[in-house]
């Protein structure tokens, strides 16, 4: 694996493998590297390609009172994941390779898309990913580009704006790679106690059990939140941010689920916010 900061360097190793016959898969990442970044890894090679992964800790996409200063760095670690992991090379640019002169070409989600879920609670934030994810294809240039069902409303609508910006480039979605307790991995679990971490497991327990149910037969949208609150609630140390259930392709609310749908949760264990997802299908 190589690692290299400079967009002259990525672009000299990607010509070399494109001359040798080989394609690219890309991974974009925000470093604090853990299994779930790697599946998405596994999944380009299981593909047959040469696995690009860019690390770069976006400042476009946070929040002036979110946690881009603290925001988890570990880049000897992350190095000997990728490494581990089959990366064959780690790009990790300047902000200033990404924004010269912060000049900055902004991308906009969709409007229907930003207006549920974490949009109106994170105001911004998938204007700055699909910004820096439209920059990050530019340099790359990859034949398929992973991303985590983890950030389910972020895969959506990079599906969609990043099929208008790069036709070519093949979207990959790959399920979420959970700890044993059920919670998501993520790279801000560094933030919990073992205590807090313990309590976040009630999150993908109310997506399970949610999903059961749906599969013995209850569609009534009304019906499986609450039964989804219920559990949530057993939990008293986990603030619900939102508990929302739409459908998967235009993130639409409907009365009864008729189409392959999307239960996510937002919500807080002490300062730390929590996102999960599951899908109803
Ligand atoms: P980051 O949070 O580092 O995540 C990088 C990629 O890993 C995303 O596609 C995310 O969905 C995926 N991922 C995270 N946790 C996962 C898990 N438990 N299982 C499977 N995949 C998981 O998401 C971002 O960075 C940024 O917004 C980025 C796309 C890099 C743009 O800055």
């Amino acid at each position: 694996m190589i690692t290299v900061h400079s967009i002259q360097e990525i672009q000299d190793f990607i010509h070399s493998e494109r001359s040798a016959g080989k394609k690219i898969g890309f991974v974009p990442t925000m470093g604090a590297l853990h299994e779930g970044h790697i599946s998405l890894v596994h999944a380009a090679k299981h593909h047959g390609l040469s696995c690009v992964m860019s690390i770069f800790v976006n400042p476009t996409q946070f929040g002036p009172n979110e946690d881009f200063s603290k925001y988890p760095r570990s880049l000897e670690t992350d190095k000997n994941l990728a490494l581990t992991g089959g990366v064959s090379a780690l790009f990790t640019p300047s902000q200033e390779a990404i924004y010269p002169n912060e000049h900055i070409r902004y991308i906009d989600p969709p409007r229907n898309m930003n207006e549920v879920l974490c949009g109106p609670f994170r105001p911004g934030h998938f204007r700055g990913v699909c910004t820096v994810v439209n920059r990050l294809l530019e340099i790359i240039q990859p034949d398929e580009l992973f991303l985590g069902q983890k950030d389910a409303q972020q895969l959506r609508i990079l599906q969609i704006t990043m099929k208008e910006q790069h036709p070519k480039i093949n979207i990959v979605g790959v399920p979420t790679v959970r700890e044993k307790s059920g919670l998501a991995m993520s790279s801000r679990n560094k933030y919990l106690s073992n205590e807090e971490k313990n309590k976040a497991s009630i999150i993908y327990k109310a997506l399970s059990e949610t999903q059961s149910f749906f599969k013995l037969g209850e569609k009534n949208t009304q019906r499986l939140l609450e039964f989804a609150k219920k559990i949530l609630n057993q939990e008293p140390d986990f603030k619900i941010q939102y508990l929302e259930l739409v459908q998967w392709n235009d993130f639409q609310n409907t009365e009864t689920i008729e189409e392959k749908s999307l239960l996510a949760i937002a919500g807080f264990l002490g300062q730390t916010r929590l996102i999960d997802n599951i899908f109803l299908d």
